[in-house]
């Protein structure tokens, strides 16, 4: 695996291979990788010739200066992974590389900035979409593979690269998890083991709050539901719980049809903030495929 930390030796190598006609796949993360990461990297080798990954704590995307700080970071593992996934290239510049001066640019994703992470995490999306726009321009490749467990990042993302005109595919890949279900995440390794035995309870907690919209409950009580178990746990609080059109993202209830709906939830473990989501039907989404 080839290793660059300037943008200019990246942009050389990736000119040669754009020569030759080869497709770029490009998965930018933030490091402290696990298999959600390493399945995002099988699908970019899969889908195009060279495989791109980035790695960078971008520290514009943190509206928790805390959370940034402690924000887990393991290189050494990661490039062990990823030689191990065969991933081609790696790009892992320092910040003053990527914003070698301050960016300001604001964009408008109107709704859907207005909403969930948006709603909880003012300026979080703006953050993402400031690296994103820079590693799209740094890299250029024909697609780029992002997890679904950040739902609503891979709207945004498609609603950027929309915006801006970019030519480049936005590939929604679907989250892993572990053995008991709960979604794969680097904030996971931060959670003490008893905070990651709670953690098991949040896909448990989602898959039967899908039975219950499934077979006709009203979101209401599937609400109440929700804040009932996570108000047993002490060392737990809930950020949010809604059910969503899966296509827009539009918050539903009881008499909102709708026949794409997902669950998404976020919530404290101690100080570790989790997201998670479940398909509630079975549906093919236009907007992440
Ligand atoms: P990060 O949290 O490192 O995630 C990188 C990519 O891995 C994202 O597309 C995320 O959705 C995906 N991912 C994380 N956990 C996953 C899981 N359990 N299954 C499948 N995919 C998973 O998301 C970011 O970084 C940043 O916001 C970034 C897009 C890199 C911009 O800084």
């Amino acid at each position: 695996m080839l290793i660059f930390a300037k943008i200019k030796d990246l942009e050389a190598f990736l000119l040669e291979q754009k020569a030759k006609a080869r497709t770029i796949g490009f998965v930018p993360t933030m490091g402290a990788l696990h298999q959600g990461h390493l399945s995002l990297i099988e699908s970019a080798k899969k889908a195009c010739d060279i495989c791109v990954c980035s790695i960078f704590v971008n520290p514009n995307q943190f509206n928790d200066k805390e959370d940034l700080k402690k924000y887990p970071r393991t290189p050494e593992a990661d490039i062990a992974l990823l030689e191990g996934a065969q991933c081609d290239v790696l790009f892992m510049p320092s910040v003053d590389e990527v914003y070698p001066e301050a960016i300001h640019t604001k964009y408008n994703f109107g709704y859907l900035d207005s909403i969930l992470e948006g709603a909880h995490r003012p300026g979080h999306f703006n953050g993402v979409a400031q690296v994103v726009r820079r590693l799209f321009e740094i890299v250029q490749p024909h697609k780029a593979f992002f997890g679904s467990k950040d739902y609503q990042q891979v709207m945004v993302v498609k609603s950027l690269v929309q915006q801006l005109q970019m030519p480049i595919n936005i590939v929604a890949c679907p989250i892993l998890r572990e053995p008991d279900g709960v979604a794969m995440s680097s904030r996971n390794t931060l959670l003490s083991p008893n905070e990651r035995k709670l953690a098991g309870h949040i896909p448990v907690w989602m898959k039967h709050a899908a039975a219950m919209i499934r077979s006709g409950k009203s979101i209401a009580q599937t609400k109440q539901y929700i804040n009932a178990e996570v108000i047993k746990h002490k060392d737990m609080n809930l950020d949010y719980f809604e059910i969503c059109n899966a296509n827009d993202l539009k918050i539903l209830d009881d008499s909102s049809p709708c026949h794409s709906r997902i669950a998404l939830i976020a919530l404290f473990v101690g100080k570790i903030r989790l997201i998670d989501n479940i398909n509630i039907d079975e549906f093919e989404s236009p907007q992440l495929n």
